[in-house]
């Protein structure tokens, strides 16, 4: 049988410094796990447009159909503000997304211990914290139409839609409460009931999917109440299952309770393909952070945290994925920290190739 495939797009900014410490983890679970896998990389974003005038190329795109998994770092930049919208990297990007239909992004915020006192929030607040949201991630005001700018009257007026229906709400919700079963049993749906009707289907919709998990703890909360109850109490969630839009949010909120932006993995997960497989595509919730971009600052740990996803989601290697996860809490355990990681105690931090180098001595302990 041939290897899983891998497809890796690093994309602009940070997106390719990160992604050569996992390509490091690839290598490594070849070499010392017997697990390889056939790695093919390519152009996503402002690079793809650079290189073929669009955020990303049929080609890459039929790639990205075919193989069992995809890794992608980040995408955007300054350079590329001025675009046409058409043509922005983010369109690349938002593309993958519908047209492998990955509707279940999974954004787990996990504190290791190791990071509790540098949270924003008090250590107790925090310690011990593992929530994951589930973000819709195909549809809503992402996509719905009508959508642009158009001349009304004597001005321009911007729109774009809220557009949900049943069935994407209920395979969204489906994902929310299978992962439920597996963790804590608690769903909290978080949306606008008080104003959308978009959030009014959703709430009924999200109880009617409840109905087939009696043992899950279902509550609904209006998403501002929720983005509060996130920094106030977060350990009360176990799974929140949202909007495209409020969970983009959310989860950005959710990136400071674990300490980084820099720290936070996820999974974007479509239905199962012929070989069993979910459609997959595993990326850093962070974007390609132009402010430190080229300056081997940042910190690959989100980007190592969602090749141990794909691991998990993608290739039923739970014990791998939690090797990784475990190397990793070991080396922020002995104090390894990049730039993001420090406090105003300062110290100095490890590059994103040192906190690689640490990551792979910790996981060749683990031996
Ligand atoms: P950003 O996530 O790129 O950066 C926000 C802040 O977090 C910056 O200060 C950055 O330095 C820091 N940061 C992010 N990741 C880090 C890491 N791994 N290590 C250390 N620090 C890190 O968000 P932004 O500045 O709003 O957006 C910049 C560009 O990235 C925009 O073009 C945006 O559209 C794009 N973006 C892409 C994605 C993606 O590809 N999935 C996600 C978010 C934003
Ligand atoms: C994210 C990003 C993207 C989004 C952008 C870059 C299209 O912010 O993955 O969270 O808004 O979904
Ligand atoms: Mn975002």
């Amino acid at each position: 049988m041939s290897n899983p495939s891998i497809l890796i797009l690093p994309g602009d900014g940070i997106g390719p410094e990160v992604m050569d410490q996992v390509v490091r983890v690839i290598d490594w679970y070849g070499a010392k796990r017997d697990l390889a896998f056939d790695v093919s990389t390519d152009l996503v974003g402002g690079a793809a447009y650079d290189a073929h005038g669009v955020p990303l190329h049929d080609d890459t795109m039929a790639k990205a159909q075919e193989v069992d998994a995809v890794l992608l770092g980040a995408v955007g930049g300054p350079k590329y503000d001025d675009l046409d919208f058409s043509v922005k990297p983010e369109r690349g990007l938002l593309r993958l997304r519908k047209e492998m239909d990955l509707f279940a992004n999974l954004r787990p915020a996990q504190c290791f211990d190791a990071l509790a006192d540098f949270s924003s929030l008090k250590k107790d607040v925090v310690a011990g914290l593992d929530i994951m949201i589930v973000r819709e991630l195909t549809s809503g005001v992402y996509f719905g139409e009508p959508r642009g700018i158009f001349e009304e009257g004597n001005e321009r007026v911007g729109i774009n839609t809220q557009r949900y229906t049943e069935s994407e709400i209920e395979r969204a919700a489906r994902s929310a409460f299978e992962l439920a079963m597996r963790r804590n049993k608690k769903v909290c749906s978080m949306e606008k009931a008080n104003v959308m009707e978009s959030g009014i289907l959703w709430r009924e919709v999200v109880t009617k999917v409840g109905e087939d998990y009696p043992e899950v703890e279902l509550s609904h909360m209006y998403a501002d109440n929720g983005a509060m109850q996130l920094v106030r109490a977060p350990k009360q969630f176990d799974v929140i299952v949202t909007d495209n839009l409020f969970g983009d949010i959310l989860s950005d909120c959710a990136a400071m309770l674990t300490g980084s932006l820099g720290m936070l993995p996820s999974a974007s997960l479509g239905a199962p393909m012929a070989n069993g497989r979910p459609k997959a595509m595993y990326e850093p919730v962070h974007g390609s952070a132009p402010d430190i971009a080229g300056q081997g600052k940042a910190n690959p740990i989100a980007c190592m945290l969602s090749f141990a996803m794909a691991l998990r989601y993608s290739f039923d290697q739970g014990d791998e994925a939690a090797r990784l996860e475990q190397a990793i809490e070991t080396v922020l355990a002995d104090g390894a920290r990049t730039g993001d990681l420090m406090g105003p105690e300062g110290g100095t931090p490890l590059s994103t190739a040192e906190m690689g180098d640490a990551i792979l001595a910790a996981l060749d302990a683990s031996l």
